[in-house]
């Protein structure tokens, strides 16, 4: 526990170990059957992004009953048990507590070889950094509630924080990587300044090669920025140089994200071939967005 990680791991066996976690929040979208599969999608992600494999759930509802239909609850854990079928994962349980504000969400437990533990430290000097999913959701998230995000983007958007990272973190156990994260809410720059801290690395990040969801630039530029960008942005100021970027992109860059996708460190080596599988199995907008260096260590230098 000295560090921290995406996961608990408790070794049972010199070959088995439990990976466990848990993720519950407030309505991120209107439908409900969508929001069941998009917090189950961002429980059971940090268990792909230890390199685990999920098998059980349980369910954490806190659910207005005094004003909301039963029908609301219905639809969320159906949501939700479509996608742990999906995935291969068996609901065994949940507990549920009337509360003034909905939320939903799953404890998980999985398995993991104890020696292929996957942590956010391990990135080595020269290796390639791979992103799986686009950067925007909070952005986009904010521009629904003013009611300025178009149907399109809205959609694909839900789609993307409803995918699981299943396949990825597949592909990436049959190729092999150093480290691995998933980004949520601390950004793509607050999970990555958590790769390198007490590290012997630091990492370049090329902005212009970062998948980023379509109309989040310009729904940034007209200040649809969730209040959580600028806490991020301060934790890390000390940790990233970002003279080389505009405003715009560092709030992106630093974008609180639901469920989204995985984050790679892996050998130069290895970094085009995981790249072209993981496009194969159908995680289309991963791209390689920079690398790992030697120094300035403890440090990310945006380009
Ligand atoms: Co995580
Ligand atoms: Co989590
Ligand atoms: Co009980």
């Amino acid at each position: 526990m000295e560090k921290a990680d995406d996961a608990g791991v408790y070794k049972l066996t010199d070959d088995l170990a439990i990976v466990q976690t848990v993720d519950f929040f407030t309505p991120i979208v209107d439908d409900p059957y969508t929001f069941g599969q998009i917090a189950v999608a961002n429980a059971l992600s940090d268990v792909y992004a230890m390199g685990g494999k999920p098998l059980t759930a349980m369910n954490i509802v806190c659910f207005p009953s005094k004003t909301l239909d039963i029908s609301v609850l219905r639809d969320i854990l159906r949501g939700g048990i479509d996608k742990l079928r999906e995935a291969g994962v068996v609901l065994v349980g949940g507990h549920s507590v009337d509360d003034s504000e909905l939320k939903y969400g799953l404890s998980v437990t999985g398995t993991v070889h104890p020696k292929k533990v996957l942590t956010k430290g391990g990135a080595k000097p020269g290796d390639q950094l791979i992103l799986t999913k686009p950067l925007g959701t909070g952005i986009i998230n904010t521009a629904v509630k003013a009611r300025m995000a178009g149907e399109r983007v809205i959609e694909t958007v839900a789609q993307s924080m409803a995918a699981l990272n299943k396949t990825a973190s597949e592909v990436m156990l049959q190729v092999g990587v150093n480290a691995c994260t998933d980004i949520t809410g601390f950004g793509l720059l607050g999970h990555a300044c958590e790769m390198i801290q007490d590290s012997q690395v630091g990492l370049k990040i090329r902005s212009v090669s970062v998948p980023i969801f379509p109309e989040t630039l310009g729904l940034a530029r007209v200040g649809m920025i969730p209040g959580g960008t600028y806490r991020n942005k301060e934790f890390r100021a000390k940790m990233v140089d970002s003279a080389g970027v505009g405003d715009i992109m560092m709030d992106i860059l630093f974008d609180p994200q639901t469920s989204g996708g995985l984050f790679m460190s892996v050998s130069a080596d290895k970094a085009g071939l995981l790249l072209a599988k993981l496009k194969e199995a159908g995680v289309t907008d991963a791209a390689i967005v920079g690398e790992v260096v030697g120094h300035p260590r403890e440090r990310i230098v945006v380009e």
